[in-house]
């Protein structure tokens, strides 16, 4: 039995033995030569034609009503796919039942929207997976979109994925009455005042895990060189860094002992992220769910609270979820395990780009590193490898070159969405002239990647220029599209009332990471490899992750 669909015109057969049939794509009527055949074809200019071959058999009216049966639900998407309304952005539906766009979507989102905005300008709708998403792909329109905060909520999408993704039950709802509120509100405490002693725990931490892990001589090595994949140390010095910073340490000893085997189980969560956040159900993700329920354990109330130097941060959130009798302990651990997945999941691959991009650019890196030393000298601090150092959130401000590389390799590494879900059907003021309807439940997206990307806006975007955000000696903040100040012109971290609440902290721990790498290191990328690129399997969702793997080496630097 065949059956082919071709664009207008639609061919079902069924055989119950051979028979000369023609070819599909002229569509003639088919003969059976022998056995039966039971032959529909409707096309163009024989719509009204149905021919029945010879008379059909019980089987084949049974395989035929199955068939159909078959072939129904996607014969009711097509007939039932939301067809665009007056003044509603150009609709693309694709022809998949359900998943829409989904596939070319998530192959490469970057190259998928320009082709969209090419062909149907700076906003259309998609229906991706279920879901239909309007995206507004001009800039200069970002302020606009934005502003509407009243009819366009960003709240409403997080509680449904996150409860999925970490496991804790949905925040805004009746049984915690407040929790939501009282959660934005504990954001503050990662900013303001507060920064500063978070950026003082992590200089330490910092300096702890360089110390004991790669800055003790190990035997036989004498000052010479060792080599490392380039993730791995990223990862293993920001993600324990971080931890302790926010979560404290053992009361008995300055390192938790179980942090390399938390350190894989969090990879591995962390591939399975980009499923979870597209709502595959976690049992089908092979180990996902034990590997997520050891994670969440770790952070069970009895442990936490034998844990020392907490960050005001995370003592607030203790405090406040111990509140709601609703939640269950492990309800509680799931939220202190987000707000890791939040602290280290785009902050590691940050790190990473950064680190690379001044590696493998050396005249870049000599700048960076001579900024360093000046802002040391400067506060009358000569550095000496043999010596512990600290960065001041002041100093720390000083080191323009180093975060305009930092920067720079956001602008080049990062591809979040920022979501907002349209609370009722409305007209979405885009200019002082312009306007689109949207419905209620449809989720209206800026993607950044695109201004990131663009060359009206970034001279040869695809190049790392570690100077690019200085102009004079200072931060550049004038960027331009067809003639015009952007507002808006580089969103790693989001926009809004969403906007990342920790994007202080991540500047001032990266730019940690790379003062303590450049004064004490000697760095260089092992040869041979070709240039590193982004893998496009987590667009949308934040800091994108290396194609593959790089090799460096380093040594102490000897000053
Ligand atoms: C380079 C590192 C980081 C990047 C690129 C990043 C990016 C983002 C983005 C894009 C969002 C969503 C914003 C939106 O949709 O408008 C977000 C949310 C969030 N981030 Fe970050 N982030 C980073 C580091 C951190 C750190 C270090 C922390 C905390 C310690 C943190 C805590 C959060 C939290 C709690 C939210 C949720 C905010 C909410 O629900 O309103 N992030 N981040």
């Amino acid at each position: 039995m065949t059956w082919t669909v071709v664009t207008t015109d639609i061919i079902i057969m069924t055989s119950s033995s051979s028979s000369s049939v023609t070819s599909p794509v002229s569509c003639e009527p088919a003969r059976a030569v022998t056995g039966s055949c039971v032959c529909v074809c409707v096309r163009e200019r024989e719509r009204e034609q149905m021919i029945e071959c010879l008379g059909p058999t019980h089987s084949d009216m049974s395989a035929l009503l199955l068939l159909l049966l078959g072939l129904l639900p996607l014969i009711i998407c097509v007939l039932r796919a939301r067809k665009r309304r007056d003044d509603e952005p150009p609709l693309i539906n694709g022809w998949i039942p359900f998943l829409g766009k989904a596939l070319e979507f998530g192959r490469d989102a970057y190259r998928f929207l320009e082709e969209q905005k090419k062909k149907f300008g700076d906003i259309f709708t998609v229906h991706i997976a279920g879901k239909y998403m309007t995206f507004i792909m001009d800039p200069l329109l970002y302020p606009s979109i934005i502003k509407q905060g009243r009819q366009l909520d960003f709240h409403q999408f997080s509680d449904k994925v996150a409860p999925i993704v970490f496991g804790y039950p949905p925040v805004m709802n009746r049984k915690s009455p407040g929790l939501h509120d009282e959660i934005i509100r504990s954001f503050h405490l990662l900013q303001g005042d507060n920064l500063t002693s978070l950026t003082e725990s992590m200089m330490g931490n910092l300096m702890l895990v360089y110390r004991q892990d790669h800055l003790s001589e190990r035997p036989g090595e004498e000052g010479g060189w060792r080599s490392g994949s380039m993730y791995e140390f990223c990862n293993s010095v920001m993600f324990e860094a971080t931890f302790l910073t926010l979560y404290g340490r053992p009361s008995s000893a300055s390192r938790h002992s179980e942090m390399v085997v938390m350190r894989e189980n969090f990879v591995r969560f962390d591939t399975m992220f980009p499923l979870l956040v597209a709502e595959v159900p976690i049992w089908l993700l092979r180990r996902t769910k034990a590997i997520r329920e050891k994670l969440i354990n770790y952070f069970l109330p009895h442990r936490m609270s034998c844990w020392l130097n907490t960050s005001h941060f995370i003592r607030r959130r203790l405090e406040l979820l111990d509140q709601y009798d609703t939640l269950r302990d492990v309800d509680k651990a799931a939220h202190h395990f987000a707000i890791l997945w939040a602290s280290v999941g785009n902050t590691v691959p940050a790190s990473f780009w950064a680190m690379y991009y001044l590696v493998s650019h050396p005249e870049a890196l000599e700048v960076v590193r001579r900024e360093i030393h000046d802002v040391l000298k400067l506060s009358g601090v000569e550095f000496s490898s043999d010596q512990d150092v600290m960065f001041s959130r002041e100093q720390l401000d000083k080191l323009v070159y180093l975060e305009s590389s930092i920067n720079e390799s956001l602008r080049l590494s990062s591809a979040s969405m920022n979501i907002r879900v349209a609370q009722e059907d409305f007209s979405l003021r885009l200019d002082g002239e312009h306007s689109a309807a949207v419905r209620k439940g449809d989720i209206i997206v800026l993607y950044p990647q695109s201004l990131h990307m663009d060359p009206d806006i970034y001279d040869e975007p695809q190049t790392f220029r570690f100077d690019r955000y200085i102009q004079d000696g200072r931060e550049k903040t004038d960027f331009y599209k067809d003639g015009q100040r952007l507002r808006y012109y580089r969103m790693p971290f989001g926009s809004g009332s969403s906007m990342c609440p920790g994007r202080y902290f991540a500047v001032n721990e990266i730019k940690q990471f790379l003062c303590l790498l450049l004064l004490y290191f000697d760095l260089q990328l092992v040869e041979g490899q070709t240039r590193v690129t982004v893998d496009c399997g987590r667009a949308g969702l934040g800091i994108l992750l290396p194609s593959t793997d790089v090799r460096f080496r380093y040594r102490l630097r000897t000053v």
